[in-house]
């Protein structure tokens, strides 16, 4: 099945029907509960219903002999025969004969509707059935019905007297209804509810394109690298810097993995400058590029983060700084580079932040004056990590990325739409500057996201547990693309320094020291 128009990527696939059901899989249990609860109520309200059965043997009886019973014989034989009497036996007459006998409460139309013959496969045994709500009225009533068409079958041959049938086995009564079987009814609606809540995730899968999980970026994207898969932090750690090398929360973890990913399926070696931007606002733009820079700079690497998003800057904030001077400034001359870098606190790390809001961010961005930043700042070999406005709102990030080399989508689960991801990257595709991998940005527990539930467990126990900086870089996440057969490069070292805490150390000549070191 395809999904709404789209080239790439969209065709689904089993394992996408697997994450539906993983993630709708309300849909489908409530469903079945609910078809199979019903299914139980109305049958067990049903009134019961018996069959008893009798067997009729169609052949001479012993009252016919000799010529007779040779004959009579002969007839008997033929098949049509045999579906003829099957037949006669629920005639509307011999029910009216039934009826007057027993003094049954129905007429004989409808004691014709509730007998049912049928002749056993290659013998000349026709079963008679009646039901009934009552079980010895219907073995009363099919034994009756059973012997009158005995009596009625008697025929004269050549001055003789024989019948054509004779009562085999006369019938027992029943002792357990045929219906309702509200066990087996249950099931079966069940069966049928599965399938419809199965049907119903599907729609809704349709109708509602939101990027919850892997498939669906997967589905969105095609078989662009995961980079990493970043919880949702508790809200009192909104708007801080999550990562921290000493760190062991999930969020922390999920930066490093990031770091080790965005350096492996980097197109340069070693890293050179990232742009990080996504579809819309509020995304996580900014708090990716800012843990993601921290973390770059804990392993030993210099990093520049630069705050170019220049329309709602507040990358600052995470340290503490001011917002001002900034790049903007530097831009339109109003300040040197070197008064706008600022020491973050975090060893390695080095802020440019946005500066005063100007009236044409774009044109800024644009401008040559930021091409030289962007290569002074990558000069001595330092990572430089940008923050930027939404691709799809402002045209930003797209100025950026002719200035940069990799460029890393974020997405936000529940928020983003697969056909605002796809949108991004087509953009960026047109202008050459490919995305090299996505962030899945607050991912809730549980919700197939793809880290693993017992990689929680690991982290929740104590950190000399942890998975050692080289074990992280021999982890691609599940669901990432994979390269078999190529190991993932280490990061440099960490030097085991401890991060200081994050202050508003505004020192002089930052840049100077920071390339020093
Ligand atoms: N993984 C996360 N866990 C918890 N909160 C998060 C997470 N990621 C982002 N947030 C919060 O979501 C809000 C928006 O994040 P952020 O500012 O990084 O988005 P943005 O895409 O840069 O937004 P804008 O487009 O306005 O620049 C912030 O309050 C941030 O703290
Ligand atoms: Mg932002």
């Amino acid at each position: 099945m395809s999904q709404r128009g789209s080239p790439e990527g969209e065709r689904l696939q089993p394992r996408h029907y697997l994450s539906i059901v993983q993630r709708r899989g309300w849909i489908v249990a409530l469903a079945a509960i609910a078809a199979a609860t019903s299914g139980f109520a109305l049958s067990s309200r049903r009134a019961p219903t018996y069959v008893a059965q009798a067997k009729v043997f169609i052949g001479p009886g012993t009252d016919g002999a000799g010529d007779l019973a040779s004959a009579l014989n002969e007839i008997t034989l033929s098949g049509e025969f045999l579906t003829s009497y099957a037949e006669a036996i629920k005639s509307r007459p011999l029910a009216g004969q039934v009826v007057s006998q027993e003094k049954l409460p129905f007429s004989p139309q409808a004691l014709a509707t509730r007998v049912s013959t049928v002749v056993v496969t290659n013998t000349r045994i026709i079963v008679v059935s009646v039901s009934d709500s009552d079980p010895e009225r219907a073995q009363r009533t099919v034994n009756t019905l059973a012997s009158d068409f005995v009596s009625s079958s008697a025929v004269e041959f050549g001055g003789k007297t024989g019948v054509l049938a004779s009562v085999l086995e006369p019938a027992l009564a029943p002792t357990s209804p045929v219906s309702p079987k509200p066990k087996r009814d249950a099931a079966l609606l069940g069966f049928l509810g599965l399938f419809l809540g199965l049907g119903c995730a599907v729609l809704l899968e349709q109708i509602d394109d939101r990027i919850l999980s892997r498939g669906d970026v997967e589905l969105a994207l095609g078989p662009l690298p995961i980079l990493a898969t970043i919880p949702e932090a508790s809200g009192s750690r909104k708007r801080t810097l999550f990562f921290s090398e000493n760190e062991s929360s999930h969020v922390a973890e999920s930066f490093r993995i990031l770091r080790t990913n965005a350096q492996f399926f980097s197109v340069n070696e070693p890293l050179g400058r990232v742009l990080v931007t996504s579809p819309h606002g509020k995304d996580g733009k900014t708090t990716v590029a800012v843990n993601l820079a921290a973390s770059l700079a804990a392993s030993g690497l210099r990093t520049v983060l630069v705050e170019a998003d220049l329309r709602r800057p507040c990358a600052s904030t995470y340290f503490e700084l001011p917002p001002a001077p900034g790049l903007s400034d530097v831009l339109v001359g109003r300040s040197e580079l070197s008064e706008a870098i600022r020491a973050t606190g975090v060893a390695n790390l080095l802020l440019v932040p946005a500066g005063t809001v100007p009236p044409n961010p774009s044109e800024l961005l644009g401008s040559k004056p930021m091409v030289s930043i962007l290569d002074e700042l990558a000069a001595d070999g330092s990572v430089v990590v940008l923050d930027s406005p939404p691709a799809l709102v402002v045209t930003d990030a797209a100025v950026l990325a002719a200035q940069t080399d990799e460029i890393v989508l974020v997405v936000r689960a529940g928020r983003t739409h697969r056909d605002g991801a796809r949108e991004v990257k087509r953009l960026f595709e047109r202008i050459g500057a490919p995305i090299v991998g996505v962030v899945i940005n607050c991912a809730r527990r549980g919700d197939a996201y793809g880290y693993p539930h017992r990689y929680y467990r690991y982290l929740r126990n104590d950190r000399a547990r942890l998975p050692s900086e080289h074990e992280s870089n021999g982890h691609v996440e599940p669901g990432t693309t994979s390269m078999p057969g190529k190991v993932p490069p280490l990061a440099p070292d960490h030097k085991g320094e401890s991060v200081p805490p994050v202050a508003p150390a505004l020192r002089a000549g930052p840049l100077a020291r920071h390339r020093n070191r």
